[in-house]
Protein backbone atom coordinates (compact mmCIF):
# COMPACT_ATOMS: atom_id res chain seq x y z
CA UNK A 1 0.00 0.00 0.00
CA UNK A 2 1.43 3.17 -1.08
CA UNK A 3 1.35 5.94 1.69
CA UNK A 4 0.51 8.92 -0.34
CA UNK A 5 -3.38 7.60 -1.21
CA UNK A 6 -3.97 8.49 2.16
CA UNK A 7 -1.81 11.03 2.83
CA UNK A 8 -3.18 14.09 4.87
CA UNK A 9 -1.41 14.38 7.44
CA UNK A 10 -4.07 12.55 9.74
CA UNK A 11 -2.11 9.47 8.89
CA UNK A 12 1.19 8.63 9.45
CA UNK A 13 3.54 7.54 6.05
CA UNK A 14 3.80 4.56 8.57
CA UNK A 15 -0.14 3.56 7.85
CA UNK A 16 -0.87 -0.40 7.17
CA UNK A 17 -4.01 -2.09 7.07
CA UNK A 18 -3.38 -2.03 11.02
CA UNK A 19 -3.58 0.86 11.87
CA UNK A 20 -6.07 2.23 10.22
CA UNK A 21 -10.17 2.20 11.33
CA UNK A 22 -11.48 -0.80 10.10
CA UNK A 23 -13.63 -1.16 7.43
CA UNK A 24 -17.46 -1.63 6.80
CA UNK A 25 -17.65 -4.69 4.87
CA UNK A 26 -20.73 -6.81 3.94
CA UNK A 27 -20.36 -10.05 4.58
CA UNK A 28 -24.18 -11.35 3.60
CA UNK A 29 -26.73 -10.37 1.89
CA UNK A 30 -30.10 -11.87 1.15
CA UNK A 31 -32.97 -10.73 -1.51
CA UNK A 32 -36.62 -11.89 -1.76
CA UNK A 33 -38.75 -11.31 -4.94
CA UNK A 34 -36.28 -8.66 -5.21
CA UNK A 35 -36.47 -7.34 -9.32
CA UNK A 36 -35.70 -10.65 -11.10
CA UNK A 37 -34.44 -12.36 -7.86
CA UNK A 38 -37.21 -14.94 -6.28
CA UNK A 39 -34.57 -15.70 -3.37
CA UNK A 40 -30.65 -15.49 -3.42
CA UNK A 41 -28.94 -15.41 -0.32
CA UNK A 42 -24.53 -14.85 -1.23
CA UNK A 43 -22.12 -15.46 1.68
CA UNK A 44 -18.88 -13.18 1.19
CA UNK A 45 -15.45 -13.16 2.74
CA UNK A 46 -14.92 -9.29 3.01
CA UNK A 47 -13.08 -9.01 0.02
CA UNK A 48 -14.07 -7.14 -3.12
CA UNK A 49 -16.57 -8.85 -5.24
CA UNK A 50 -17.00 -9.08 -8.90
CA UNK A 51 -20.09 -10.05 -10.62
CA UNK A 52 -20.11 -11.62 -14.36
CA UNK A 53 -22.37 -12.63 -16.46
CA UNK A 54 -24.16 -11.91 -19.90
CA UNK A 55 -26.28 -8.87 -20.15
CA UNK A 56 -29.61 -9.05 -18.88
CA UNK A 57 -28.46 -11.92 -16.08
CA UNK A 58 -29.28 -9.58 -13.02
CA UNK A 59 -25.46 -8.35 -12.10
CA UNK A 60 -27.18 -4.44 -12.31
CA UNK A 61 -30.52 -5.81 -9.96
CA UNK A 62 -28.03 -7.33 -7.23
CA UNK A 63 -26.02 -4.11 -6.94
CA UNK A 64 -28.74 -2.04 -6.88
CA UNK A 65 -30.26 -4.33 -4.11
CA UNK A 66 -26.95 -3.48 -1.86
CA UNK A 67 -27.46 0.34 -3.00
CA UNK A 68 -30.88 0.08 -1.35
CA UNK A 69 -29.13 -0.33 1.89
CA UNK A 70 -28.48 3.55 2.27
CA UNK A 71 -30.66 6.28 2.79
CA UNK A 72 -32.81 7.27 -0.83
CA UNK A 73 -34.04 5.19 -3.97
CA UNK A 74 -30.61 2.94 -4.74
CA UNK A 75 -28.46 3.18 -7.73
CA UNK A 76 -31.25 3.50 -10.55
CA UNK A 77 -33.38 6.25 -8.37
CA UNK A 78 -36.50 3.60 -8.60
CA UNK A 79 -39.53 3.66 -7.08
CA UNK A 80 -40.10 1.20 -4.32
CA UNK A 81 -42.97 -0.21 -6.08
CA UNK A 82 -40.38 -1.11 -9.28
CA UNK A 83 -38.61 -3.13 -7.43
CA UNK A 84 -41.16 -5.96 -6.64
CA UNK A 85 -40.43 -8.68 -8.94
CA UNK A 86 -42.65 -9.65 -11.77
CA UNK A 87 -43.33 -13.30 -12.50
CA UNK A 88 -43.49 -14.36 -16.61
CA UNK A 89 -46.79 -13.19 -16.97
CA UNK A 90 -45.65 -9.47 -15.87
CA UNK A 91 -47.65 -10.64 -11.89
CA UNK A 92 -46.30 -8.78 -9.39
CA UNK A 93 -45.23 -10.86 -6.53
CA UNK A 94 -46.93 -9.19 -2.79
CA UNK A 95 -43.63 -8.25 -1.33
CA UNK A 96 -39.73 -7.82 -1.50
CA UNK A 97 -37.14 -7.94 0.81
CA UNK A 98 -33.73 -7.27 1.89
CA UNK A 99 -31.34 -8.45 4.94
CA UNK A 100 -27.62 -8.28 5.24
CA UNK A 101 -25.02 -8.78 7.50
CA UNK A 102 -22.44 -5.67 8.37
CA UNK A 103 -19.12 -6.26 10.10
CA UNK A 104 -17.31 -2.75 11.12
CA UNK A 105 -14.21 -3.86 12.23
CA UNK A 106 -15.23 -6.68 14.93
CA UNK A 107 -18.67 -5.38 15.32
CA UNK A 108 -21.82 -7.21 13.68
CA UNK A 109 -24.95 -5.43 12.55
CA UNK A 110 -27.92 -6.55 10.96
CA UNK A 111 -29.92 -4.51 8.22
CA UNK A 112 -33.24 -5.29 6.61
CA UNK A 113 -35.56 -3.31 4.12
CA UNK A 114 -38.50 -4.46 2.50
CA UNK A 115 -41.70 -3.63 0.68
CA UNK A 116 -45.04 -4.88 1.87
CA UNK A 117 -48.03 -4.56 -0.66
CA UNK A 118 -51.56 -5.08 0.83
CA UNK A 119 -54.88 -5.64 -1.60
CA UNK A 120 -56.02 -2.15 -1.94
CA UNK A 121 -52.20 -1.59 -3.68
CA UNK A 122 -51.42 0.35 -0.42
CA UNK A 123 -47.56 -0.11 0.25
CA UNK A 124 -45.31 0.18 3.36
CA UNK A 125 -42.10 -0.08 3.95
CA UNK A 126 -40.08 -1.11 6.68
CA UNK A 127 -36.25 -1.31 8.00
CA UNK A 128 -34.86 -2.44 10.53
CA UNK A 129 -31.39 -2.19 12.20
CA UNK A 130 -30.55 -5.06 14.55
CA UNK A 131 -34.06 -6.33 14.61
CA UNK A 132 -35.45 -2.99 15.34
CA UNK A 133 -37.56 -1.25 13.67
CA UNK A 134 -35.96 2.14 12.45
CA UNK A 135 -36.25 4.29 9.32
CA UNK A 136 -34.66 3.26 6.66
CA UNK A 137 -32.40 7.02 6.75
CA UNK A 138 -30.84 5.20 10.11
CA UNK A 139 -29.18 2.92 7.80
CA UNK A 140 -26.68 5.52 6.69
CA UNK A 141 -25.49 5.15 10.30
CA UNK A 142 -23.99 1.85 9.34
CA UNK A 143 -23.97 2.04 5.71
CA UNK A 144 -22.16 4.91 3.14
CA UNK A 145 -22.38 3.47 -0.56
CA UNK A 146 -21.12 5.41 -3.49
CA UNK A 147 -21.47 4.22 -7.03
CA UNK A 148 -20.79 4.43 -10.15
CA UNK A 149 -23.00 3.65 -13.56
CA UNK A 150 -23.00 3.70 -17.12
CA UNK A 151 -26.23 6.11 -16.56
CA UNK A 152 -23.54 8.67 -15.23
CA UNK A 153 -21.48 8.57 -18.28
CA UNK A 154 -23.13 11.83 -19.66
CA UNK A 155 -23.38 13.87 -16.23
CA UNK A 156 -20.97 16.45 -17.32
CA UNK A 157 -22.77 17.44 -20.75
CA UNK A 158 -26.49 17.08 -19.57
CA UNK A 159 -28.45 19.09 -18.02
CA UNK A 160 -27.63 20.60 -14.82
CA UNK A 161 -30.20 18.36 -12.52
CA UNK A 162 -28.25 15.58 -13.61
CA UNK A 163 -25.20 16.89 -12.49
CA UNK A 164 -26.97 18.12 -9.40
CA UNK A 165 -28.35 14.61 -8.40
CA UNK A 166 -25.08 13.13 -9.01
CA UNK A 167 -23.45 16.03 -6.41
CA UNK A 168 -26.04 15.65 -3.77
CA UNK A 169 -25.53 11.73 -3.90
CA UNK A 170 -21.92 12.17 -2.89
CA UNK A 171 -23.34 14.59 -0.42
CA UNK A 172 -25.64 12.30 1.25
CA UNK A 173 -22.63 9.61 1.41
CA UNK A 174 -21.81 11.86 3.81
CA UNK A 175 -24.59 13.57 5.72
CA UNK A 176 -27.28 10.98 5.62
CA UNK A 177 -29.65 13.93 6.40
CA UNK A 178 -29.23 15.64 3.29
CA UNK A 179 -31.47 13.39 1.46
CA UNK A 180 -34.18 14.20 3.78
CA UNK A 181 -33.51 17.89 3.81
CA UNK A 182 -33.89 17.81 0.20
CA UNK A 183 -37.14 15.86 -0.05
CA UNK A 184 -38.89 18.62 2.49
CA UNK A 185 -37.30 21.70 0.20
CA UNK A 186 -38.77 19.56 -2.85
CA UNK A 187 -42.58 19.18 -1.25
CA UNK A 188 -42.31 22.40 0.13
CA UNK A 189 -41.68 24.17 -3.24
CA UNK A 190 -44.27 22.27 -5.14
CA UNK A 191 -46.96 23.32 -2.58
CA UNK A 192 -45.63 26.98 -2.96
CA UNK A 193 -45.39 26.41 -6.73
CA UNK A 194 -49.23 25.09 -6.68
CA UNK A 195 -50.26 27.31 -4.21
CA UNK A 196 -49.00 30.45 -6.64
CA UNK A 197 -51.01 28.92 -9.56
CA UNK A 198 -53.91 29.00 -7.97
CA UNK A 199 -53.61 32.88 -7.36
CA UNK A 200 -54.68 34.41 -3.93
CA UNK A 201 -52.95 32.74 -1.51
CA UNK A 202 -52.95 32.96 1.69
CA UNK A 203 -50.03 34.98 2.51
CA UNK A 204 -49.34 33.69 6.08
CA UNK A 205 -49.19 30.12 4.37
CA UNK A 206 -46.87 31.29 1.92
CA UNK A 207 -44.69 32.37 4.70
CA UNK A 208 -44.68 29.22 6.15
CA UNK A 209 -43.60 27.00 2.89
CA UNK A 210 -41.28 29.55 2.12
CA UNK A 211 -39.55 29.25 5.98
CA UNK A 212 -39.47 25.64 5.86
CA UNK A 213 -37.83 26.32 2.58
CA UNK A 214 -35.67 28.53 3.88
CA UNK A 215 -34.14 25.94 6.46
CA UNK A 216 -33.83 22.98 4.15
CA UNK A 217 -31.69 24.98 1.13
CA UNK A 218 -29.89 26.35 3.98
CA UNK A 219 -28.70 23.19 5.69
CA UNK A 220 -28.86 21.83 2.35
CA UNK A 221 -26.20 24.46 0.89
CA UNK A 222 -23.65 24.10 3.94
CA UNK A 223 -23.90 20.09 3.42
CA UNK A 224 -22.61 20.30 0.01
CA UNK A 225 -19.76 23.21 0.90
CA UNK A 226 -18.73 20.37 3.45
CA UNK A 227 -18.76 17.68 1.33
CA UNK A 228 -17.16 19.49 -1.97
CA UNK A 229 -14.74 20.92 0.40
CA UNK A 230 -13.87 17.22 1.63
CA UNK A 231 -14.09 16.14 -2.01
CA UNK A 232 -11.62 18.10 -3.54
CA UNK A 233 -9.03 18.12 -0.59
CA UNK A 234 -9.01 14.45 -1.47
CA UNK A 235 -8.55 15.07 -4.55
CA UNK A 236 -5.52 17.08 -4.07
CA UNK A 237 -3.89 14.56 -1.91
CA UNK A 238 -4.52 11.73 -4.73
CA UNK A 239 -1.33 10.74 -6.31
CA UNK A 240 -0.69 11.21 -10.13
CA UNK A 241 -1.84 8.22 -11.45
CA UNK A 242 -4.54 6.45 -14.04
CA UNK A 243 -7.32 8.78 -13.22
CA UNK A 244 -7.41 12.58 -13.28
CA UNK A 245 -7.85 15.04 -10.89
CA UNK A 246 -10.74 17.10 -11.18
CA UNK A 247 -11.16 20.94 -9.86
CA UNK A 248 -14.99 21.11 -8.86
CA UNK A 249 -16.63 24.20 -7.57
CA UNK A 250 -20.48 24.94 -6.19
CA UNK A 251 -21.93 27.55 -8.99
CA UNK A 252 -25.42 28.50 -6.50
CA UNK A 253 -25.56 32.06 -4.81
CA UNK A 254 -26.27 30.13 -1.00
CA UNK A 255 -23.45 27.88 -1.55
CA UNK A 256 -21.35 30.33 -2.05
CA UNK A 257 -22.16 32.55 1.24
CA UNK A 258 -21.91 29.14 2.91
CA UNK A 259 -18.13 28.94 1.14
CA UNK A 260 -17.20 32.58 2.26
CA UNK A 261 -19.07 32.04 6.44
CA UNK A 262 -21.79 33.51 6.55
CA UNK A 263 -23.97 32.01 9.22
CA UNK A 264 -26.76 29.45 8.58
CA UNK A 265 -29.09 31.87 10.14
CA UNK A 266 -28.14 34.91 8.08
CA UNK A 267 -28.35 32.53 4.76
CA UNK A 268 -31.83 31.39 5.93
CA UNK A 269 -33.24 34.61 6.40
CA UNK A 270 -31.85 35.64 3.00
CA UNK A 271 -33.56 32.53 0.60
CA UNK A 272 -36.67 33.28 2.43
CA UNK A 273 -36.53 36.95 1.29
CA UNK A 274 -35.51 36.42 -1.79
CA UNK A 275 -38.46 33.92 -1.94
CA UNK A 276 -41.05 36.50 -0.76
CA UNK A 277 -39.77 38.75 -2.89
CA UNK A 278 -40.06 36.36 -6.36
CA UNK A 279 -43.65 35.59 -5.62
CA UNK A 280 -45.06 37.81 -8.36
CA UNK A 281 -41.97 36.26 -10.64
CA UNK A 282 -42.60 32.90 -9.92
CA UNK A 283 -46.09 33.08 -10.55
CA UNK A 284 -45.60 34.72 -13.80
CA UNK A 285 -43.20 31.69 -14.41
CA UNK A 286 -44.99 28.77 -13.13
CA UNK A 287 -42.07 27.71 -10.63
CA UNK A 288 -39.85 28.72 -7.99
CA UNK A 289 -37.27 30.33 -10.38
CA UNK A 290 -34.08 30.42 -7.87
CA UNK A 291 -32.58 28.63 -5.22
CA UNK A 292 -30.92 25.75 -4.00
CA UNK A 293 -32.76 23.80 -6.35
CA UNK A 294 -30.84 25.50 -9.67
CA UNK A 295 -27.36 24.45 -8.42
CA UNK A 296 -24.97 23.42 -10.80
CA UNK A 297 -21.43 21.53 -10.03
CA UNK A 298 -18.62 22.88 -11.73
CA UNK A 299 -15.91 20.38 -13.04
CA UNK A 300 -12.49 21.23 -14.74
CA UNK A 301 -10.08 18.07 -16.34
CA UNK A 302 -7.26 19.46 -13.73
CA UNK A 303 -4.18 18.31 -15.91
CA UNK A 304 -5.68 20.07 -18.89
CA UNK A 305 -7.22 23.31 -17.23
CA UNK A 306 -10.87 22.61 -20.16
CA UNK A 307 -14.24 22.40 -18.46
CA UNK A 308 -15.51 18.42 -18.11
CA UNK A 309 -17.98 18.81 -20.73
CA UNK A 310 -15.23 19.92 -23.44
CA UNK A 311 -13.48 16.71 -22.83
CA UNK A 312 -13.54 13.49 -24.58
CA UNK A 313 -15.80 10.46 -24.06
CA UNK A 314 -13.24 8.76 -22.19
CA UNK A 315 -11.72 11.64 -20.20
CA UNK A 316 -15.06 12.23 -19.02
CA UNK A 317 -15.36 8.69 -17.91
CA UNK A 318 -11.93 8.89 -16.47
CA UNK A 319 -12.68 12.21 -14.69
CA UNK A 320 -15.79 10.29 -13.19
CA UNK A 321 -14.11 7.80 -11.96
CA UNK A 322 -11.35 9.79 -10.19
CA UNK A 323 -14.06 11.65 -8.88
CA UNK A 324 -15.91 8.70 -6.97
CA UNK A 325 -12.43 7.20 -5.90
CA UNK A 326 -11.43 10.87 -4.39
CA UNK A 327 -14.64 11.17 -2.79
CA UNK A 328 -14.15 7.10 -1.00
CA UNK A 329 -11.47 8.55 -0.10
CA UNK A 330 -12.66 11.50 1.72
CA UNK A 331 -15.64 9.34 3.32
CA UNK A 332 -12.41 7.07 4.48
CA UNK A 333 -10.68 9.43 6.54
CA UNK A 334 -13.86 11.16 8.34
CA UNK A 335 -13.54 10.43 12.01
CA UNK A 336 -17.34 9.61 13.03
CA UNK A 337 -18.85 8.24 9.75
CA UNK A 338 -18.63 4.32 8.85
CA UNK A 339 -16.65 3.85 5.98
CA UNK A 340 -18.02 3.77 2.05
CA UNK A 341 -19.24 0.44 -0.11
CA UNK A 342 -17.76 1.39 -3.57
CA UNK A 343 -20.37 0.31 -6.44
CA UNK A 344 -18.97 0.67 -9.83
CA UNK A 345 -21.42 -0.80 -12.47
CA UNK A 346 -19.66 -1.79 -16.16
CA UNK A 347 -16.91 0.25 -15.05
CA UNK A 348 -14.46 -1.84 -16.08
CA UNK A 349 -14.96 -2.76 -19.50
CA UNK A 350 -13.80 0.41 -21.27
CA UNK A 351 -10.67 0.93 -18.91
CA UNK A 352 -7.42 -0.54 -20.79
CA UNK A 353 -5.61 -3.34 -18.85
CA UNK A 354 -3.21 -0.81 -17.46
CA UNK A 355 -5.75 1.17 -16.13
CA UNK A 356 -7.88 -1.68 -15.19
CA UNK A 357 -4.98 -3.05 -12.85
CA UNK A 358 -4.34 0.56 -11.61
CA UNK A 359 -8.13 0.91 -10.61
CA UNK A 360 -8.04 -2.69 -8.66
CA UNK A 361 -4.46 -1.42 -6.78
CA UNK A 362 -6.46 1.29 -5.72
CA UNK A 363 -9.36 0.04 -4.63
CA UNK A 364 -7.15 -2.53 -2.46
CA UNK A 365 -5.13 0.41 -0.95
CA UNK A 366 -8.60 2.40 0.02
CA UNK A 367 -9.23 -0.75 2.05
CA UNK A 368 -12.69 -0.87 2.11
CA UNK A 369 -15.21 -3.68 -0.31
CA UNK A 370 -15.73 -2.71 -3.85
CA UNK A 371 -18.21 -4.26 -5.82
CA UNK A 372 -17.82 -4.23 -9.81
CA UNK A 373 -19.85 -6.01 -12.55
CA UNK A 374 -18.84 -7.00 -16.31
CA UNK A 375 -19.44 -9.10 -19.04
CA UNK A 376 -16.57 -11.65 -18.77
CA UNK A 377 -14.93 -12.84 -15.52
CA UNK A 378 -11.32 -12.23 -17.31
CA UNK A 379 -12.43 -8.51 -16.72
CA UNK A 380 -10.62 -9.24 -13.26
CA UNK A 381 -8.18 -11.22 -13.71
CA UNK A 382 -6.16 -7.97 -12.75
CA UNK A 383 -7.61 -8.65 -9.28
CA UNK A 384 -5.61 -11.76 -8.31
CA UNK A 385 -6.90 -13.50 -5.01
CA UNK A 386 -7.90 -9.85 -3.83
CA UNK A 387 -11.45 -10.11 -4.94
CA UNK A 388 -14.41 -12.81 -4.36
CA UNK A 389 -16.18 -14.06 -7.98
CA UNK A 390 -19.75 -14.69 -8.83
CA UNK A 391 -21.30 -15.60 -12.02
CA UNK A 392 -24.47 -14.34 -12.26
CA UNK A 393 -27.00 -16.35 -15.13
CA UNK A 394 -30.92 -15.56 -14.81
CA UNK A 395 -31.45 -14.29 -11.41
CA UNK A 396 -28.81 -17.20 -9.77
CA UNK A 397 -25.75 -16.51 -8.60
CA UNK A 398 -22.84 -18.87 -8.15
CA UNK A 399 -19.51 -18.47 -6.95
CA UNK A 400 -16.72 -19.07 -9.48
N1 LIG B 1 -39.35 -5.93 -11.20
C1 LIG B 1 -38.79 -6.85 -11.97
N2 LIG B 1 -39.23 -8.13 -11.96
C2 LIG B 1 -38.66 -9.08 -12.72
N3 LIG B 1 -37.62 -8.86 -13.53
C3 LIG B 1 -37.12 -7.61 -13.59
C4 LIG B 1 -37.66 -6.54 -12.81
N4 LIG B 1 -36.98 -5.43 -13.07
C5 LIG B 1 -36.04 -5.77 -13.97
N5 LIG B 1 -36.11 -7.08 -14.29
C6 LIG B 1 -35.30 -7.83 -15.24
O1 LIG B 1 -33.94 -7.86 -14.82
C7 LIG B 1 -33.13 -7.98 -15.98
C8 LIG B 1 -32.02 -6.97 -16.00
O2 LIG B 1 -31.18 -7.22 -14.97
P1 LIG B 1 -29.89 -6.34 -14.82
O3 LIG B 1 -29.45 -6.55 -13.43
O4 LIG B 1 -30.10 -4.95 -15.28
O5 LIG B 1 -28.92 -7.07 -15.86
P2 LIG B 1 -27.37 -6.98 -16.04
O6 LIG B 1 -26.81 -8.30 -15.61
O7 LIG B 1 -27.17 -6.73 -17.50
O8 LIG B 1 -26.88 -5.85 -15.20
C9 LIG B 1 -33.96 -7.70 -17.19
O9 LIG B 1 -34.18 -8.90 -17.87
C10 LIG B 1 -35.25 -7.16 -16.61
O10 LIG B 1 -36.35 -7.48 -17.36
MG1 LIG C 1 -26.12 -4.05 -15.83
Amino acid sequence: MTPEVHARGKVSAMTDLEHRRPHVRLMRIALQDFRNYAWLQLHLDGRHVCLYGANGAGKTNLMEAVSMLSPGRGLRGAEFTDLIRRDAEGQPARRWALSADVRDGDIDRKLSLSLERDDEGRSKRTARLDGVTTAQNDLGEVMRIIWLTPAMDRVFVGPAGDRRRFLDRQVMAHFPSHGTFGAAYEKAMRQRNALLERGGADPAWLDALELGMASAAAAMATHRVDAVKMMQEAILARPEGAFPKALIDLDGVFETEAANGVALTDIEQEIAAQLRKNRPRDQAAGRTTQGVHRTDLRVIHGPKGLPADQCSTGEQKALLMGLILSNAQALFERDFAPSPLLLLDEAAAHLDSDRRAALYDELTALGGQAWLTGTDHSLFDAFGDRAQRFEVSHGVVQEG
